[in-house]
């Protein structure tokens, strides 16, 4: 396989082209390294394949994207990966943040089309599609909310409800993607995924929950946790999401124009701090103090994905549990503390 990554210098940019390329495929990432944490990623990647190809390019630039693009082509699938990702800072700049997320996703979509490419096209959307969901009945039991009817949690039909300029730029992007498949024959691919984690991610307080807690756990810094940390997220560890991504790529005549919502699931969720803070402090051996601020706007008291359309279209399904998964990303940071000067 030859692939081209959007973004590919990110956190999941980067595991999966560190992924393909151990695997023999040829990869070429467009980055502009606008993330912290994506320059020391290439780095640590063209340590270990000096032959993967890299383009700066800032998906904002039409025509330098385009230029970037023509250059490597022919290439049988393209991750677009490339977005600003942090809600806060999209209420600060929603102008930039809609410039990197609808209209960087605009280029590429016109990109391949003028060039007239064919490749496999997935695109990564966000759970953020839904809103806050404050309609579904909720259950406070005493560690973690529940839904009251919704078992198998959100599925793909859930009445779209676009919350901050971030839900906005993702969601148009999402739908683009999607109607280019309708439209124009691409074959688009929408994944809404679900919180993602794993090494290589520089998760930050406002980006990246789950691997900030651990970062800032391991380095002691101090953590907030707003609302009560009963909140409930479904977690998926990005080994588990690139063979979700392979399966989906692989089976593109049945997935091409179709939307999956991508995450660890019923089976893997966790109240983010009264059931993540008691495993971290028992990976670590040490208690863990934390500060407790006000809930944010938008913010779900649950939020779990339903991907059962996942296992019947392309017969995937997680497996790597929270446990394994967390334990993982504690041993990388521990590993890798210069990175987080
Ligand atoms: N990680 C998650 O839990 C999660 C959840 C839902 C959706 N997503 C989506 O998955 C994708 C990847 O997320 P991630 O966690 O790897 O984020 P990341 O921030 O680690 O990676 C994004 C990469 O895009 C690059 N980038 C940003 N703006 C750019 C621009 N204008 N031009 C070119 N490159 C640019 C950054 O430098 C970075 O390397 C994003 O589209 C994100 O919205 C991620």
């Amino acid at each position: 396989m030859k692939a081209l990554i959007t973004g590919g210098a990110g956190f999941i940019g980067i595991n999966t082209a560190d992924y393909l390329l151990r695997e023999g495929h040829e990869v070429v990432i467009v980055d502009n390294l606008s993330r912290h944490g994506s320059e020391a990623n290439l780095i640590w990647l063209r340590e270990r394949y000096p032959d993967v190809l890299f383009e700066r390019q800032d998906i904002r630039e039409f025509e330098g994207l385009k230029a970037a693009f023509a250059k490597h082509q022919p290439y049988d699938t393209l991750f677009h990966f490339a977005a600003q990702v942090a809600v806060t800072t999209s209420v600060e700049s929603p102008r930039m943040d809609f410039e990197t997320n609808a209209l960087g996703t605009l280029n590429v979509l016109e990109a391949v089309r003028e060039l007239g490419l064919d490749p496999v096209l997935l695109y990564t959307s966000t759970n953020k599609v839904y809103g806050a969901l404050s309609e579904l009945g909720v259950i406070e039991e005493e560690n973690r909310y529940r839904y009251t009817d919704l078992d198998q949690g959100i599925p793909e039909g859930t009445t779209l409800d676009f919350y901050s300029p971030y839900g906005c730029s993702k969601g148009a992007a999402d739908q683009y993607v999607r109607d280019y498949h309708r439209m124009y024959g691409l074959r688009t691919i929408v994944f809404r995924n679900s919180c993602i984690y794993g090494p290589r991610q520089f998760g930050i307080e406002d980006q990246g929950w789950l691997a900030w807690f651990v970062i800032a756990a391991v380095l002691q810094r101090p953590i907030t946790i707003y609302g009560d940390g009963k909140q409930v997220r479904d977690v998926l560890y990005i080994d588990d999401l690139i063979d979700a991504m392979l399966a989906a790529v692989e089976r593109s005549n049945d997935t091409q124009g179709e939307i999956y919502n991508i995450g660890g699931g019923r089976q893997f969720s966790l109240s983010v701090w009264r059931e993540f803070g008691p495993m971290l402090s028992e990976l670590l051996g040490q208690e863990i103090k934390v500060d407790y601020g006000a809930w944010r706007p938008g913010d779900q008291k649950i939020y779990v994905s339903d991907i059962s359309k996942a296992y019947r279209d392309f017969g995937w399904e997680p497996s790597i549990t929270p446990e394994e998964g967390v334990e993982r990303l504690v041993r990388w940071v521990q590993e890798n503390r210069e990175l987080f000067p």
